[in-house]
């Protein structure tokens, strides 16, 4: 694919060196766009043996070939990274007094940006604005991550490793195989209170759920992501224009925020972990060793949400589970799949996404190792490394079963 890099000017500009070979290495043909401030930090012959392609920084070159237009039109992908304050205020104003600015202009194709600059510039309401109005165009933003800038002031402003940014890019290069589908997911963990400042929880961080959401948003679709005290570090990779995210603490709260989502969606994925109990008295006060004794906790069972959406499922609506399994023997893949399939016919879900959990393994983790089982118990999938990778393998799994309503 085609892919233009716009190098804006600052000094992070010598790490997007890095990144045009991560997306060449990739197998794309990259085009880098300079503006003349970027050449004051790392020159024309850089960037064009880097990636391989003349480079110029003129709209007065190639006229005969439009080439001020022809960039955008052809780019099957548009980065500026690094992107500055002025290039961001530019983008937001649709200013193209230089080629930066008419391939910005001219493109239909993703643009991602990743923003450099002081922390001072990027806190600024200007640019809090005109990052806000990019967004509400569309455009994906990476970062910037809180560190050292330049001159050795630290805070919000630094670009983004070479690596993150290529793999935001990557994901938007992914085919649309899911436009026109409405998914509702939940993620993370149920807290059901015990006392205005206890509750009895789980170690989901919501990386899974948070993972199909973005993955299902790069792919086309439209997607209501329920969060269940999701960190923001975390949710952070949810932020898309095609992901409207709500919040739910409890059990009870997520069973409302799923109904309401399930009415408008076609595919449904619980991916949340739920708890199965819940403290049968919510104390109005904090409980304390002053009442004396050790309190006894009643627990009373919560609704199976899933299996309540696979009651009221429509005509066409695919529901898959999650079931997060601690075999007796660890690694005990029969065991894993025995009980996998018990779980998926008591639910009644059309496909189960079954991973082995322990004190090491699944949560709280990058990676996970997961298979699908199909409605008739069969495997239909398995995936295993990053939780994006084994995202992209459920909805596979998904769009293989899914029938679009158009
Ligand atoms: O039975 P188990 O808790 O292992 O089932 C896990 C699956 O069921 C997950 O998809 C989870 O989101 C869902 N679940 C639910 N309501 C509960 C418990 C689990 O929807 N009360």
């Amino acid at each position: 694919m085609n892919i233009v890099v716009a190098v804006t000017g600052g000094i992070a500009a010598y790490k997007s060196v890095q990144l045009v070979r991560l997306l060449i290495k990739a197998g794309h043909d990259v085009t880098v766009v300079p503006t003349d401030d970027a050449l004051r930090f790392v020159g024309l012959p850089t960037w064009e043996a880097i990636s391989r392609n003349p480079v110029t920084t003129s709209v007065h070159d190639d006229v005969a070939r439009v080439r001020h237009v022809a960039l955008g039109q052809n780019a099957d992908l548009v980065v500026v990274a690094p992107a500055t304050a002025n290039t961001i205020a530019k983008m937001a104003a649709g200013i193209a007094d230089n080629l930066v600015g008419t391939t910005l202009l001219a493109t239909e194709a993703p643009v991602l940006i990743a923003p450099a600059m002081h922390a001072e510039m990027w806190r600024h309401a200007a640019t809090r604005a005109n990052i806000e109005t990019l967004r509400s165009r569309g455009v994906r933003i990476a970062g910037p991550a809180t560190g050292e800038l330049a001159g050795g002031d630290s805070g919000p402003g630094r670009m983004l490793e070479p690596e993150e940014i290529a793999e935001a890019a990557l994901a938007l290069l992914v085919p649309r195989d899911l436009a026109g589908m409405r998914i509702a997911i939940s993620a993370g963990g149920t807290r059901e209170p015990l006392d205005p400042v206890r509750f009895l929880g789980n170690r989901s961080s919501g990386r899974q759920g948070v993972a199909l959401a973005a993955a299902a948003a790069d792919r086309g679709a439209e997607v209501t992501l329920v969060a269940a005290n999701i960190g923001a570090d975390v949710l952070a990779a949810a932020q898309h224009p095609s992901i409207r995210v709500e919040y739910a603490g409890s059990a009870a709260d997520l069973e409302r925020a799923m109904t309401d989502a399930a009415a408008a969606a076609e595919v449904i994925v619980m991916a949340a972990a739920v708890a199965d109990f819940r403290p049968a008295v919510r104390a109005e006060r904090k409980l304390t060793k002053e009442a004396g004794g050790i309190p006894a906790i009643e627990l009373v069972e919560n609704p199976d949400i899933v299996a309540g959406l696979v009651r009221a499922r429509r005509e066409g609506q695919v529901i898959v589970g999650f079931a997060a399994e601690t075999p007796e023997v660890e690694g005990d893949e029969a065991e894993l799949l025995e009980r996998a399939r018990r779980k998926q016919r008591r639910k009644g879900v059309d496909l189960l996404v079954v991973n082995e959990v322990g004190w090491q393994r699944g949560f709280e983790q990058g990676e996970n190792a997961a298979v699908v089982i199909g409605a008739e118990g069969a495997v239909v999938a398995s995936a295993s490394g990053s939780k994006r990778a084994v995202a992209d393998a459920v909805l596979d799994a998904v769009r293989e079963i899914w029938t679009p309503s158009t």
